[in-house]
Order: structure tokens, then sequence, then C-alpha cells
């Protein structure tokens, strides 16, 4: 479903990313850790051509995002995103915001976007707020509805970005539990997070990063018991569940 190879990008002359090579397959839940500036949040931004690189081949489900064209639109509808930082669109209600992407994007009418919003709000356990406002509710249920909106373009992979490092701690288990029903239901999935639980539980392989290359990749069973690197026993050292 993704295949990266060899991949490298540099912020003006500095090197973010040092020839990283992992391959997913469809179905695979993969987390990534790493040091804070390791390049995780970059990497997992490339899987949906959010940041360009300059060298190397990213494909994603079918699609090379560094060939010369790659259709934007067509590419952001098949690989959700979640953030840390929900960006839902304040001035709408949660149901809007659910809708209106799949009208603009994949050209849906409003009662079959309304469904589907309404069918996607059921599953991450807000039935009850279609209509409310984004600021009535609390980080973990916008957090939900961000998953929800992403879902409702039915993508083929979802990418998250520490989806639960904004919350309140109370709150994380609610957003943990939606995503993994989803990686339950086989959505192919990569996330960036310090939840080791998750990890643990959920994740088939981990990819561990330091300095902007990827220096573990192994299943999350030997990850956990027999961290190769001196960087990542280090980390883990450091690092609670
Ligand atoms: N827009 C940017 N311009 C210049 N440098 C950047 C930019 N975004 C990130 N960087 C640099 O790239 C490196 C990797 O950053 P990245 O955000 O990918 O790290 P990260 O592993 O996600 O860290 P964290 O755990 O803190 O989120 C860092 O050194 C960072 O300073
Ligand atoms: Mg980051």
């Amino acid at each position: 479903m993704i295949s990266i190879n060899n991949v490298s990008k540099w912020y003006g002359s500095d090197q973010v990313l040092t020839g990283c090579t992992a391959t997913i397959d469809e179905g695979e839940v993969v987390v990534i850790c790493g040091p804070s500036g390791s390049g995780k949040s970059t990497l997992v931004k490339t899987l949906n051509a959010l940041e360009p690189v300059q060298s190397g081949r990213i494909i994603v489900a079918g699609d090379d995002l560094t060939g010369a064209k790659v259709n934007l639109n067509r590419l952001r509808a098949k690989v959700g995103m979640v953030f840390q930082h929900f960006e839902l669109f304040p001035h709408l209600s949660v149901e809007e915001n659910i809708v209106l992407p799949q009208m603009s994007v994949l050209h849906r009418n409003k009662t079959e976007a309304r469904d589907k919003a309404h069918g996607l709000l059921l599953r991450v356990g807000l039935g009850q707020s279609a209509s409310k406002m984004p600021a009535q509710l609390s980080g973990g249920q916008q957090q939900r509805v961000a998953i929800a909106r992403a879902l409702a373009m039915d993508p083929v992979v979802m990418l998250f970005d520490e989806p639960t490092s904004a919350l309140d701690p109370e709150m994380v288990n609610e957003v943990l539990i939606v995503m993994t029903e989803l990686a339950r239901d086989g959505m192919t999935m990569v996330c960036v997070t310090h939840e080791m639980g998750f990890a643990r539980r959920v994740a088939s392989r981990v990819l561990f990063m330091d300095e902007g290359a990827i220096l573990e990749d192994c299943t999350t069973a030997s990850f956990f018991s027999q961290p190769r690197s001196e960087r990542a026993r280090a980390f883990l050292s450091q690092i609670s569940d």
C-alpha cells in the first residue's frame, strides 16, 4: 500500500530525512516513534504530499507522489490525515465539517454526505453531536470528529500524527479506542504516537526514527523486547506506557 524508497529531504541546508526506506502492506498498523525532531512528522507528511522530498520515491496506493503529475485532490481523499490539533472549521457545525469536504472533493450530494456523516458519528460515539459547534465539544470529542471527517472520504490509508498528545489525559483513551477499532476493521494505518501501550496492543510493526533516519523497522514484539540500537533502548527507557 505504501512504498518509501530511499527518501531524503532537506530544509535549506538542514537534512531532515536521510535515506528512509520502508514498505507498509494493506491492513498493517505501523507506529512511528522516536525522539523530538527526529523527522516523524516530516516523514508522515510526505505520505500525502504535504511535504515534498528532494530525492527518493514514494508510492501510495499506486500513485507515485514523487512523480511529475500527482493529483493532489484525489490523493488527499485516499490518504486521510489526523493531526495533533484537530483543525475543524470553528464556524461550521460538526455535521457540516464532515459533509462539506465530501461535497466539494467527492461531489457527493447533500443527502448522501449527511448519511455518511451520521453513520461515522455513530461509529466514533458521537451520534448526538451532529448539530453542535466544535467549541461545544471536548478535545477528545473534537479529535473523534476529525477522525470521522477523514473517514468520510473513504480513505485507503489513515495517517495519524500524535492525535492524542494535545488532549487531557482522561480523553486519550476514547480516541485510542476509536483508532483501535479502525485497526481491527482492517484499515491501513501509520501512526506517530508516544502511546506505547497502543503501539504494543495494536501495531504490527514499529519504525524507530533518529536524526532523520529509520533506525529500526521491526515487529512490535521485537522492538519492545530487544531493540537493536542503543538509541532505541535509551528512548524506551525514558518513555512510560
Ligand atoms: N517547516 C520547516 N522548516 C525548517 N525546518 C523544519 C520545518 N519543519 C520541521 N523542521 C525541522 O525538521 C526536523 C524534523 O522535524 P519533525 O517535525 O519532523 O520532527 P518530529 O520527529 O515530528 O518531532 P516532534 O516529536 O517534536 O513532533 C527538525 O529538526 C525540525 O526543526
Ligand atoms: Mg512531530
